[in-house]
């Protein structure tokens, strides 16, 4: 599903920003934006201290998924990983934001009847917390399965509604199960063969799943990740290959993609 962006970018105001294990969740209204679809993304920059001052480094918006929206406001999950994460860490009630989006496209419901099983991995938590809350809503069935790096990390699946039961797994055994996320959803789909899956998170996990459900002949669409300048389908930054021949602009033709697409996610 896609929600189309009011053109240019927004300057809006942090609301408030907390820490959640190892991520940083931040708050910001957006009183003028339209309500997104769990999937869509924006392209965030803050409004002071982005690559405007002699020391810092010139960088473009960052692309981040949202976590949730409401009653004019949007948050969003990240960790620090270079100068956008940590300038956007930095970011405290009070301070600004330039905002694009809603962009891409947002995951579609699964068929009448058929369950919805999440599978993430780390930073990926924030497209399927928005999804479980949708689906919930919507009355569909819905399960997680949630891989981390360890305990801190795993306080991150605090974000997906409590309402959708879910299983942890870290790559440590420090919480939950001591293995693989794919191992969880592997698990799951044992149960209920004809659920489908929704999955985001690093690419190597993100191809595991998609290779588990190709074998299994599950149903699965995918929210991808690529490294994007524009977030809007002019640079042709963020292309990744697919089946049908050429290559695809994940920006907007996807960032959900259904994985019959895809031959197999690239790293970056
Ligand atoms: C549609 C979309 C949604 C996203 N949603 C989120 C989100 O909700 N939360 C979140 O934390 N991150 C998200 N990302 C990833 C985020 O945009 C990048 O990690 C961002 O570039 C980090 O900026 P930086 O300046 O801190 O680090 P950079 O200097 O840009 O990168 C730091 C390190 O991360 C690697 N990297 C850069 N971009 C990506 C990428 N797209 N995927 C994986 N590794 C990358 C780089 O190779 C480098 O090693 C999303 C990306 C896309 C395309
Ligand atoms: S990020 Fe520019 S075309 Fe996709």
């Amino acid at each position: 599903m896609r929600v189309t962006a009011p053109f240019g970018r927004r300057r809006v105001a942090v609301t408030g920003a907390d820490d959640v294990g190892a991520y940083r969740v931040l708050h910001a209204a957006d009183p003028d934006g339209p309500v997104p679809a769990p999937g869509q993304f924006y392209m965030l920059a803050a409004a002071t201290g982005w690559g405007a001052g002699e020391d810092e480094r010139p960088f473009l918006p960052r692309a981040l998924s949202f976590l949730g929206a409401a009653s004019g406001g949007l948050s969003f999950m990240f960790e620090e990983v270079g100068p956008g994460t940590r300038r956007l860490c930095g970011l405290v009630a009070g301070d600004e934001l330039w905002l694009t989006g809603p962009l891409g496209n947002g995951f579609a419901a699964p068929p009448d009847g058929q369950r919805a099983i999440l599978a993430g991995g780390g930073v990926g938590i924030p497209p399927l917390a928005a999804w479980a809350g949708t689906l919930g809503a919507g009355d569909v069935a819905v399960a997680a399965v949630l891989g981390f790096r360890d305990a801190h990390h795993a306080e991150g699946a605090r974000l997906v509604p409590a309402s959708c039961p879910q299983a942890v797994a870290t790559d440590d055994g420090s919480v939950g199960h001591h293995g693989l996320v794919t191992e969880l959803l592997s698990a799951e789909l044992d149960r209920d063969a004809a659920a489908v899956v929704y999955a985001c998170g690093p690419p190597r996990m993100l191809e595991a799943v998609r290779a588990l459900c190709e074998q299994r002949g599950v149903s699965a669409q995918l929210a991808l990740e690529a490294g994007m300048a524009c977030g809007f389908g002019a640079c042709f930054g963020c292309v990744v290959p697919v089946r049908e021949g050429g290559y695809v602009r994940v920006c907007v033709d996807g960032p959900v993609l259904d994985a019959s697409r895809v031959d197999a996610i690239p790293a970056h």
